[in-house]
């Protein structure tokens, strides 16, 4: 497989560790759970203190919040009881019993009123027009649409192009709630109560959307919520079912509702029809063009010392294939080879804070580190993006 970008995989990891900390919860093993959970909460914070400018490190720090009460819960620490979970806890331990229950089911969810700017999001002029089309325009003035406006928007395309941070500049655009569900860490916690809070969270999401105010609900990796069609359980067909219904149940409430649902997934091909015949907007982010892996360069160095006579033109074109999130890790990267070029040449004596300062980074470092690196996504894939779009797009 090739490598794939420290954003992506360092979330990906943490993903990972919460699903297996819910695995052993539920088997009742504490002492795992809450070490599990802690691995999450370690990469997620590495994945914040590498990017400390990423926008949806909120996000992820909300998550880190959820993580670490879940482990101070597992734990049996009464110090900082949260309020939802109140009353449920008299006993450690407990907590493996009511998995699914009303606080728990809120913390597997992030709703917040985001701020990612449209500029935040380099490229994607298409897709922008597109969301602003379906979601700003309604939202301004409803009046307008008699026919209705589409409820379901898919963004589909290779990890690390801006899928989410898409779905979170919409929703600040609108300055709508944003709920975020990220359903591939949440669906092992589901199975068994899966359809349940299937519902609740779209009830939590139209009562966001009530009063005439905007809300975004976006289930990311929706690809996990609809199963491995080979491997169908009773278990995913069913919260499959709901999760259409519900969607039903938005679209018949016409423009008496502001509630509109993204879905975000790496695998557009895994959905199915019914699925898709919901989502009538299904929108391609595709890999950064030459133009925009120019200004990606230059957002990214513009935060660097480099020697200024930088041609960024020549880097954009050195990564063809690469994602918006590989050209951040290759910014980065080459800075800290810089940086620990400088640590191991400079007398650690005589340097304090502020004592000197790394050599200016030139063309040639950034070509090292890209010649290192391979774009995380192969030609092969994107052959299947392409082919998907052909069939399937619709933006
Ligand atoms: N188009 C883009 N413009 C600016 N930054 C981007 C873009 N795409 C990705 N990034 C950077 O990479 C990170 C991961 O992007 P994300 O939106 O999570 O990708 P996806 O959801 O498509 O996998 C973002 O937080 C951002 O820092
Ligand atoms: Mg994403």
């Amino acid at each position: 497989m090739a490598v794939m970008s420290a954003v992506v995989e360092l979330e990906s990891i943490a993903g990972r560790y919460a699903s297996e900390a819910i695995r052993h919860e539920e088997a009742g093993a504490s002492d795992r759970a809450a070490a599990s959970y802690q691995k999450a909460v370690d990469a997620l914070a590495k994945l914040i203190q590498l990017f400390p400018e990423n926008p949806i490190n909120a996000i992820y720090k909300e998550r880190c919040g959820t993580y670490r009460s879940k482990i101070s819960a597992l734990a049996g620490n009464q110090e900082h009881p949260v309020p939802e979970r109140e009353g449920r806890e008299a006993q450690p331990g407990q907590a493996t019993r009511t998995a699914t229950s009303g606080g728990e089911f809120d913390k597997m969810i992030i709703k917040e009123k985001p701020a990612v700017r449209w500029a935040e999001v380099i490229g994607h002029d298409d897709a922008k027009r597109a969301l602003r089309e379906s979601i700003v325009y309604p939202t301004r003035r409803p009046d307008l649409f008699t026919l209705g406006w589409p409820r379901g928007i898919l963004l589909y395309g290779p990890p690390g192009c801006g899928k989410t941070l898409l779905a979170a500049a919409s929703a600040s655009e609108i300055q709508g709630d944003f709920i975020n569900v990220d359903a591939a860490s949440v669906m092992s916690r589901w199975l068994g109560e899966a359809e349940k809070n299937v519902s609740k969270i779209f009830g939590m999401a139209r009562s966001g959307a009530a009063n005439n105010n905007p809300a975004i609900l976006l289930i990311d990796e929706v690809d996990s919520l609809l199963g491995d069609a080979q491997n169908e359980n009773g278990g995913e067909v069913r919260v499959k079912n709901q999760f259409l219904t519900e969607m039903d149940g938005i679209i018949s409430k016409g423009k008496n509702i502001q509630l509109y649902v993204m879905a975000a997934t790496n695998k557009p091909w895994n959905l199915d029809w019914p699925f898709l015949r919901r989502f009538t907007k299904r929108i391609y982010i595709p890999l950064p063009s030459l133009e925009a892996r120019e200004s990606l360069f230059s957002l990214y160095i513009s935060k660097i010392r480099s020697d200024h006579s930088i041609n960024l033109k020549k880097l954009a074109m050195a990564t063809e294939g690469y994602s918006a999130s590989d050209i951040k890790d290759i910014c980065q990267a080459t800075q800290l080879q810089i940086i620990d070029e400088f640590f191991e040449k400079a007398d650690l004596q005589k340097m304090g804070p502020g004592g000197g300062q790394p050599r200016n980074i030139t063309v040639r470092d950034f070509e090292e580190v890209i010649a290192r690196r391979k774009p995380s996504v192969n030609g092969e894939m994107l052959e299947r993006y392409d082919r998907w779009t052909r069939e399937f797009g619709a933006l």
